[in-house]
């Protein structure tokens, strides 16, 4: 089992292994006393984890319930949240007691926000069971919920206890979920790693499954650790977000999220190659790289509708717009744009 230690505010461990989800139990024992647990899962991970997961925790003397609710973004509303909230009084949790998240981001995001506010914080336990939260969103404390007006627009920074990252369960997911994952960690690779973009864009990713979740969570930990709210670098985890949130909104949340990011980060590549800011061949590296597992490097909307799906996200900043531009694989900066501009840039990215 790998372990990266995250030196946040409140630091914790995650734990990297294949099968360790009937370990969950004894490995939260070493830090958080027996009590009750509540795990928070989705309908789709409940039938095919949770029995598991509750054996574990029973065996190591936590009494525990469970609440599942639909699988799938369009769940990540403030009555499902309401609803887990409710559950946990119901269940008289208390502040001793601890929050065990299972499943994809979604789930992460409702739990952990769930766990932010209930008796003002308490503890919470993240497994992640898709390559995509393994590698993001189960780290780094970001929780929220999606309001009306766009995703994530209600949440906070709070810090889980301890990650379990069950690399069994994410080797045995649908592909095309895989895949989602994989446009996550390339973006890594663009960030600051070239080894690990090289080895994902050209070996295979199942024999080194373990060590590709090390690599990522170690640079999401680097990240955090210097940006915990983010106030500068944590922005550099944007690249391919600002265009794949709009691809995102554009699609009504059809497309997959990594699948946006991937062509996200080919087209502000792009973009970033026309203006002489980045080495040339840039975008064709990472198009490679991307359609060598499946995924998608085309974008299908105008730069209209990209503007207004930038313009609707809630990066923006008064006038400003901050894009991740990618100079070369492994070395990326932050690059503010007027929003008068956006719709020019938008322009050069789909290659008009
Ligand atoms: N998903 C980007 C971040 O955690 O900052």
């Amino acid at each position: 089992m790998k372990t990266v230690t995250v030196h946040t505010k409140t630091p914790y461990d995650i734990y990297i292994g294949a099968g360790i989800r009937t370990q969950i139990g004894e490995q939260m024992k070493k830090q958080i006393a027996p009590c009750k647990a509540a795990i928070i899962t989705d309908d789709v991970v409940f039938g095919l984890y949770a029995t598991q997961v509750r054996q574990s925790l029973e065996q190591a003397g936590y009494t525990v319930c469970a609440y599942a609710f639909s699988a799938g973004e369009a769940s990540k509303t403030i009555t499902t949240w309401s609803n887990i909230l409710e559950f946990l009084a119901e269940q008289e949790m208390t502040r001793k007691d601890v929050i065990v998240a299972l499943g994809g981001g979604v789930v992460g995001d409702m739990a952990g926000f769930a766990a932010a506010v209930y008796q003002r914080g308490i503890t919470f336990v993240q497994i992640p069971t898709t390559f995509l939260a393994a590698i993001d969103a189960s780290v780094g404390g970001k929780t929220a919920i999606d309001l009306k007006a766009g995703k994530n627009l209600a949440g906070a920074f709070h810090q889980p206890r301890m990650v379990l990252c069950d690399t069994e369960i994410l080797q045995q997911l649908p592909q095309s979920i895989f895949a989602d994952g994989i446009a996550e960690a390339l973006k890594y690779g663009v960030l600051g790693n070239q080894d690990l973009f090289v080895q994902i864009a050209e070996a295979g990713i199942h024999s080194h499954l373990d060590e590709i979740v090390e690599m990522c969570v170690s640079m999401k930990r680097d990240i955090v650790e210097k940006d915990e709210t983010e106030q500068g670098d944590r922005k550099l985890l944007n690249l391919g977000h600002t265009f794949g949130h709009a691809i995102e909104w554009n699609s009504a949340f059809c497309m997959s999220h990594g699948q946006a990011v991937g062509i996200g980060m080919v087209l502000v590549a792009r973009a970033a190659e026309h203006m002489g800011k980045a080495k040339k061949g840039l975008t064709e590296q990472i198009e490679k790289a991307l359609q060598q597992h499946g995924l998608p490097i085309h974008c299908m909307y105008t730069a209209k509708e990209l503007t207004a799906g930038i313009l609707h996200d809630k990066k923006r900043k008064g006038n400003i717009i901050q894009f991740v531009f990618p100079y070369e694989i492994g070395h990326c900066e932050i690059v503010d744009i007027a929003v008068s501009d956006v719709e020019a840039l938008a322009n050069i990215a789909i290659g008009k």
